[in-house]
């Protein structure tokens, strides 16, 4: 029997795949649509304290090989996803979700994550420290003395199972000096990768979206190469106690076992989702259930982070 079941953090899940922050998960009913598929889980948007609107329309576009979006996190604010995160673990205490936040300051992130550890809360947060569209804040996670600082200020206080959402890196020694930060804290997992910031993509002669003159974050088959590469990075650099979620490019059950295959304990799905619908998990999954079983492999175990190399 093949099983696509998976662990993070210590709780299980029947499926590995799952929607990726920004997909599908703005409105409750877009997380039950999400919850009552063949994904695993599912991730809420990512909440700010309060509600905002995001950026102006059109601000996401499908494209051939993907998307770009500049949505600015558009969002229902924390109130919202805890309130439903909350009832939920009350009618479903066999499963587990996924609550992803950020502040627009790092006094509002503190404030947020002080309200979800002072709740009832008991599922896993993802701190999304990656987001590029926000016009004048930069993407956290690429200023490592900021990251560190929040972090170290995080873990004085914040309990709970928490994760970060990372932007892509482009350079071994970014990666490895990322790693040495994060290796210092009790992540139970980093989630490899955001959107790739700032693409262009032009039509006849003009931009697709409206915010910041067509500048947004490139999602789908354009970014799957830089994906893995991050998702094996970090599986090569982390400690086995801080897992991979792999995020990026994944259209086929062959996507999802190149991420395993590098490392990834949870696979998320973001640009496919938003073309395809919730069905895309139940066809990925079969797909990768092929792979598996063609290959003689029961669980992930059997094949996570086994990449082989080119040997001398
Ligand atoms: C957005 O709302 O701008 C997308 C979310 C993200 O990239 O983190």
């Amino acid at each position: 029997m093949v099983s696509t079941s998976t662990q993070i953090a210590g709780f299980a899940f029947d499926n590995c795949l799952m929607n990726a922050a920004g997909v599908a998960c703005m409105t409750k009913e877009e997380l039950e649509e999400v919850k009552d598929s063949a994904a695993g889980t599912f991730v809420t948007k990512t909440a700010t304290l309060e509600f905002r609107q995001g950026n102006p329309e059109p601000r996401y576009q499908d494209v051939p090989l993907g998307s770009i979006n500049s949505m600015g996190l558009p969002n229902n604010g924390l109130d919202y996803y805890l309130d439903y995160l909350l009832e939920l673990q009350e009618s479903e205490p066999n499963r587990t979700f996924f609550l992803s936040l950020v502040g627009m300051s790092p006094e509002e992130t503190h404030a947020i994550l002080q309200k979800v550890q002072a709740s009832d809360f008991k599922g896993i947060t993802e701190l999304n420290l990656s987001c590029p569209n926000v016009p004048g804040k930069p993407q956290i996670a690429y200023d490592f003395e900021t990251t560190e600082k929040i972090l170290s200020e995080v873990f004085a206080y914040f309990t709970k199972p928490l994760g970060i959402k990372l932007p892509p890196y482009f350079d071994i020694v970014h990666f490895d000096q990322a790693a040495a930060i994060f290796n210092k804290y009790p992540l139970k997992f980093v989630n490899c990768v955001n959107s790739i910031g700032n693409g262009l993509y032009i039509e006849d002669e003009s931009v697709v979206i409206r915010p910041k003159n067509g500048f947004g974050g490139i999602g789908g088959q354009y970014i799957k190469p830089t994906a893995l590469a991050n998702v094996h990075a970090f599986y090569q650099r982390l400690k086995p106690e801080i897992q991979i979620i792999g995020t990026g490019g994944v259209l086929t059950g062959r996507d999802a076992f190149e991420h395993i295959l590098c490392g990834a304990s949870m696979v998320q799905v973001g640009t496919t989702l938003y073309k395809e619908g919730v069905v895309a998990f139940e066809r990925i999954t079969t797909e990768l259930k092929t792979i598996m079983e063609e290959k003689g492999y029961e669980s992930l175990e059997d094949f996570r982070g086994k990449l082989k190399y080119i040997e001398e």
